[in-house]
């Protein structure tokens, strides 16, 4: 018999509440149980993360939302970095800076969407103001009694489910470690983690990483599955070095290593101009090969989305 395709725990607990711009009147603690998250709403939410900083995050976040964009696909992008690169990736007007998301998990107020991008694209503009987001995460995170996992990092979830219905796939460009509590706030609320690597051993330890986290989060977001592993900034194409690099990620993921065919070779100066005009790099002229390998990414991720869709819908 199928469970209840319910994806979270309905139980939030609230401890501190003030409005994000008075940090001057005593926070309000109260407890209650709000209902669980329609399933369907986060059932296609896409987060891109790896602690590790300079990976691609951004790079495939950017590229894969304006190219399934393209290709007819509602995508909302939202960026959880308190960077915010992806507005200098896209080149919009972003005055929010990431306040739109605080407000949204610490005041219920309904979350700032900038509309248009491009076609077929809206975005979650992010940016420092992301920071005080971390605070709260970080706030409620030390409030938790220790019995059981800790459920806080859901109330993102909850405040991202209010505006993604409509949406094909929703993508998270997660940020670097430094700010741990949001990688875990994406990972509690995405059906689907997909992880840039640099294909070098070096880059092991922040694989090890990532799949302790991904392993810790399921406990709050069970149904979260690994998209795959995307070997980014390679230095060619060569199909030895995903064989090398494959050998290495299952074995720190233990075998469930879905590493993509699709590579991201290094590529200095298609990332330069791109983000210098602020395009993604199928929509300036020369560097076709940069874009048809995120082409062959997109390819792949939604036809992978569709076989995990397909095996979860026959349990
Ligand atoms: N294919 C690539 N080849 C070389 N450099 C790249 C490539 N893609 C992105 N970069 C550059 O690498 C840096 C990190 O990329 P980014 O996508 O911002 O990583 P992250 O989000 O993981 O920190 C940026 O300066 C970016 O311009
Ligand atoms: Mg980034």
């Amino acid at each position: 018999m199928c469970r209840p395709p319910y994806i979270h725990d309905p139980e939030v607990t609230i401890r501190e509440y003030r409005p994000p711009d008075r940090k001057d009147i005593p926070a309000v603690t109260s407890k209650y149980i709000r209902p669980p998250i329609p399933p369907h709403l986060l059932a296609r939410v896409v987060a891109i993360a790896n602690g590790k900083g300079g990976v691609g995050k951004t790079t495939t976040s950017v590229n894969l939302a304006a190219r399934l964009a393209l290709y007819g696909k509602r995508v909302l992008l939202v960026d959880l970095d308190p960077q915010g690169n992806t507005q200098i990736d896209l080149g919009y007007e972003n005055t929010d800076q990431g306040i739109g998301m605080v407000r949204a998990v610490m005041a219920d107020i309904p979350l700032t969407l900038i509309k248009g991008v491009r076609p077929n694209l809206d975005v979650v503009p992010g940016g420092p103001e992301l920071t005080k987001l971390a605070d709260h995460l970080r706030s409620l995170r030390a409030g938790h009694d220790g019995i059981g996992p800790d459920p806080s990092p859901l109330v993102f979830a909850r405040a991202l489910a209010t505006v993604t219905e409509g949406y094909d796939l929703v993508i998270i460009d997660c940020p670097p470690a430094n700010t741990d509590v949001l990688i875990d706030a994406a990972l509690a609320t995405a059906r689907y983690l997909l992880i840039p690597t640099h294909a070098d051993k070096a880059s092991r330890e922040g694989l090890v990483e990532m799949s302790k986290r991904f392993v810790r989060m399921r406990l709050i977001n069970p149904h979260m599955l690994l998209l795959g592993v995307l070997l980014y900034g390679t230095s060619s194409r060569a199909t030895t070095i995903r064989d090398i690099a494959r050998v290495w990620i299952e074995a720190v993921l233990g075998g469930q290593a879905p590493v993509f065919s699709a590579m991201i070779r290094h590529a200095g100066g298609a990332s330069f101009e791109t983000r210098e005009v602020g395009k993604v790099v199928h929509e300036i002229p020369g560097y076709t090969d940069v874009a048809e390998e995120f082409r062959e990414l997109s390819v792949e991720a939604l036809r992978r989305l569709a076989e995990l869709e397909k095996a979860g819908a026959a349990r």
